[in-house]
């Protein structure tokens, strides 16, 4: 990421930081288990403008945020007309799209892995038909989370078989995209439980542990979201790393979350903190050129005012924190920190080219010597922490 001499706000977004919202997090009328809607619909084409004001890249959408679930040929042609009139008028891009498998009654076991095999052929065919929409407004990304796939009783689903319709369909969704010559590449998400008592792929490695079962495992990766590893008790830095070392990091849904408990999709940078300065970190550094995507629920405290308040906040907090992470990297006394805590040392190879095991076997060593040895991590994280609360550089 570039920052322009000429602009004064370090921390205001622009187009180039790849910034990207879903339909529904700004869209979201806050109807949540207890309650009712608190705002109005928004007008995607205002979504649109919006976005584009506050300086976003990028909209996504589910087939349904942007079509209303049952609206007619005619009311979906005018639909897509003035959304693709607003982001052409507008500059923004669509970078993905994804399909919602898990909000009318059809889906109350599941889409792809249904039990009744009528309803798993109609989610496919919902499926194709927004991959269509998507490549026509040049998504090169479809995020598919397993919104309903799971199950409340182990009784109730045979897991082993469900993950065979799962990898099935999935099958079936890249030999459409090779057929039609899109390019595009699928996104799983993981998610460990809600609105299902435990949902299919719950993890990051649960996911790409099960690409590698595909026939396409190429046009496969994952799309981590925040809250969702945290939900599951993981490290969501640890999980993106390994993602991005596997080269399946195909995409990012950023948001908060206060440890395991209901997925809370607070703003970016609400929740754990320190969590979000290491995961920027990483995204800033590790070499990830892909969107930065919010999936976040401006609460329901929030007004329309609010609710780009709220949008605006991710950006910012994110700016800021790539920032202190540039800081904290910059920064000779963390170099020399990091060199004392002997972080080089594991990029050497444990065996050196041309050594056996036989060299390591007879290798004079100390463990008593070594077992003394201070890794000085403390003074490390406490220069981290210094970064991250702004009270250095
Ligand atoms: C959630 C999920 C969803 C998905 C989105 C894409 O918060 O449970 O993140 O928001 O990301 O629906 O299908
Ligand atoms: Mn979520
Ligand atoms: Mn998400």
């Amino acid at each position: 990421m570039t920052t322009s001499a000429a602009v004064t706000d370090p921390y205001q977004p622009r187009p180039e930081h790849k910034f990207s919202f879903g339909l529904w997090t700004i869209g979201w009328q806050g109807v949540d288990p207890f309650g009712v809607a608190v705002r109005p619909p928004l007008d995607p084409v205002r979504a649109v403008e919006k976005l584009a004001e506050l300086g976003a890249w990028g909209i996504t959408f589910h087939d349904d945020d942007l079509i209303p679930f049952g609206s007619s040929e005619n009311e979906r042609d005018k639909i897509i007309a003035a959304f693709k009139g607003a982001l052409s008028a507008t500059g923004l891009v669509v970078p993905m799209a994804t399909t919602n498998l898990f909000g009318q009654p059809v889906f109350k076991d599941g889409a792809l892995t249904a039990n009744d095999r009528d309803i798993r052929r109609y989610a496919l065919r919902k499926m194709l038909r927004n991959i269509d929409l998507a490549a026509e407004l040049g998504a090169s990304t479809y995020v598919v989370w397993g919104g309903r796939e799971g199950a409340e009783s182990a009784a109730a689903k045979d897991i082993r078989v469900a993950l065979d319709r799962y990898k099935e369909s999935l099958d079936l969704v890249c030999a459409y995209i090779r057929e039609r010559g899109y390019s595009m590449r699928l996104a799983l998400e993981p998610k460990p439980n809600e609105p299902r008592g435990d949902l299919l792929l719950p993890t990051i490695g649960h996911a790409i542990a099960f690409i590698g079962t595909l026939e396409h495992p190429e046009m496969v990766g994952v799309n981590p979201e925040v809250g969702h590893e945290q939900m599951a008790g993981m490290s969501m830095v640890h999980g993106v790393a390994q993602a991005l070392w596997q080269d399946k990091l195909f995409h990012i849904d950023l948001n908060g979350q206060n440890g395991p408990r209901y997925d809370q999709d607070l703003r970016f940078g609400n929740g754990d903190v320190k969590s979000a300065f290491f995961l920027v970190d990483l995204l800033e550094h590790g070499g990830y050129t892909g969107p930065r995507h919010f999936d976040f629920k401006p609460p329901r405290t929030e007004d329309d005012e609010g609710v780009w308040v709220s949008a605006a906040g991710c950006m910012r907090n994110y700016l800021i924190l790539a920032e202190r992470a540039r800081a904290f990297r910059a920064d000779p006394e963390v170099a020399e920190a990091m060199s004392a805590s002997r972080l080089g040392s594991l990029a050497v190879p444990t065996l050196a080219p041309g050594e056996t095991l036989s060299d390591l076997r007879d290798e004079e060593f100390d463990p008593v010597e070594a077992g003394q040895r201070g890794l000085h991590y403390e003074r490390l994280d406490q220069l981290a922490l210094e970064h991250l609360f702004g009270a250095r550089g």
